[in-house]
């Protein structure tokens, strides 16, 4: 390796070889185990594509049923978790609440037997099962309510709207949401999926590889952009406003929400889908004030920017999507986490099956043969961009 093989965000280097799944950025296809994403959404359920993501192929009738039956018996969440919960500050974002109790579930079950089928099996029922509830009793508890256990006789989707809004969603909502979650499973070596990764090759337990991987996809730039989208939308508030904003962000080189990515080159297909989703909920359950702004915003940033490559990404149409569903804006990257948790789950998995511990290397552009300087000569020495450089002192907040 020399200076030149350094490539900002490691853009185009691959990290692993993953049968996982696969995504060509320029006709805009994303398959999952080979099967295109649009397919899986069509006809299977989020339940069924997180097998096949993480067992590596479709189960049959008696290995879905038992899967879900697994998982319907492991929703409920230990008292302590709920307890530990109820001291998270209400004003905490939702993403930090999910990270501290995907790592909590580590002191709970904290046998580590990697090499033991049984506890695997266990860890990924445990997590499909328990993120969604974990995010429905924050939600419940910030506002001061005991949570809802979940209920066994509902479904994956409509168990977690449930929880959330207290009430039996409506099937199409209930069948819209488990799409979603469909097409938010998995996605290559996004960030976070990378986090999981290097987090599994040190053979650490599966909760804390899932609490990195949240952790990282909080980031305005990965998963928390679907949440600054809808704050983008409601900013702009107007048709008219649409064309103003994005000549003022281009103007001002600031990357506008929901658009652009690393891999697709053309309109993400997951943004088609969510979109038509959307489409079908406004049908139904009435129109959304910014759907129009957001029609009018990928026209305008597809003639200003599609040069480029820069087109809407799966979070530009999922929080209208959310919005209808009853999802608060706080919430839509924890639900991307509950989808996500299938894909980190699987590359876990893969990390195990061929582990080797990730120790990437670094080009070192510092200084060398420096000596320590003494406190008395350090004002002296250090001009006075260095002094401002330095940490200021910082006025204490309770
Ligand atoms: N708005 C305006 N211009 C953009 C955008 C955007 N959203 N995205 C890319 N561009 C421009 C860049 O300015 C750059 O132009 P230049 O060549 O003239 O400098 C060119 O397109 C290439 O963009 P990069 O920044 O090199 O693309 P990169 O692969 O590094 O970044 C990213 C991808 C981070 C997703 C970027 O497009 C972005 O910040 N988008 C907005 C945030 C967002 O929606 N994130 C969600 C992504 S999907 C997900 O993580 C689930």
């Amino acid at each position: 390796m020399t200076a030149c093989d350094y490539r900002p965000g490691l853009e185009g280097v691959p990290a692993t070889e993953s049968s996982i799944s696969h995504v060509d950025g320029q006709l805009g296809i994303l398959e999952y185990r080979g099967i295109r994403v649009e397919e899986l959404a069509q006809r299977s359920s989020f339940i069924e594509t997180a097998y096949l993501l993480i067992w590596g192929r479709l189960p049959v009738e008696w290995e879905l049923e038992q899967f879900n039956h697994e998982i319907r018996h492991h929703r409920r969440l230990k008292y302590r978790i709920r307890d530990m919960m109820k001291c998270f500050p209400e004003g905490g974002h939702p993403m930090d609440a999910l990270q501290a109790c995907a790592a909590a579930l580590g002191l709970f079950y904290s046998k580590r037997a990697l090499d033991d089928p049984i506890y695997i099996q266990k860890a990924v029922i445990r997590l499909l099962a328990k993120i969604p509830t974990m995010v429905a009793a924050f939600q419940l508890m910030r506002k001061g309510n005991d949570p809802v256990q979940p209920r066994d006789d509902l479904d994956y989707a409509a168990n977690f709207l449930y929880m959330l809004n207290e009430q039996e969603p409506d099937p199409l909502a209930a069948r819209i949401f488990d799409i979603c979650l469909t097409l938010h499973a998995e996605h290559t070596i996004n960030a976070s999926t990378f986090s999981a990764m290097v987090t599994a090759s040190t053979l650490t337990d599966p909760y804390a590889v899932v609490a990195s991987a949240v952790g990282t996809l909080a980031g305005p730039l990965h998963g928390g952009a679907n949440e600054e989208v809808v704050d983008m939308l409601e900013a702009i508030g107007s048709v008219e406003n649409v064309r103003p904003y994005i000549d003022a962000r281009i103007a001002n080189k600031e990357k506008i929400m929901g658009f652009g990515h690393r891999v697709y080159k053309v309109k993400d297909p997951r943004a088609t889908i969510l979109q038509k989703l959307a489409e079908q909920l406004f049908e139904k359950f009435g129109d959304d004030q910014y759907y129009q702004v957001a029609l009018e915003m990928e026209h305008v940033v597809t003639e200003r920017l599609g040069a480029k490559g820069v087109y809407p990404n799966v979070d530009f149409y999922s929080g209208l999507v959310y919005r209808k569903l009853g999802i608060p804006t706080d919430l839509f990257t924890p639900v991307f986490a509950i989808a996500r948790v299938a894909g980190w789950l699987a590359h876990w998995k893969e990390q195990l099956a061929k582990n080797r511990i990730f120790r990437p290397t670094q080009n070192y552009i510092g200084l060398h043969d420096q000596s320590y300087v003494p406190m008395a000569e350090r004002l002296a020495l250090w001009d006075s961009q260095t002094l401002g450089t330095a940490p200021q002192p910082v006025e204490e907040t309770v």
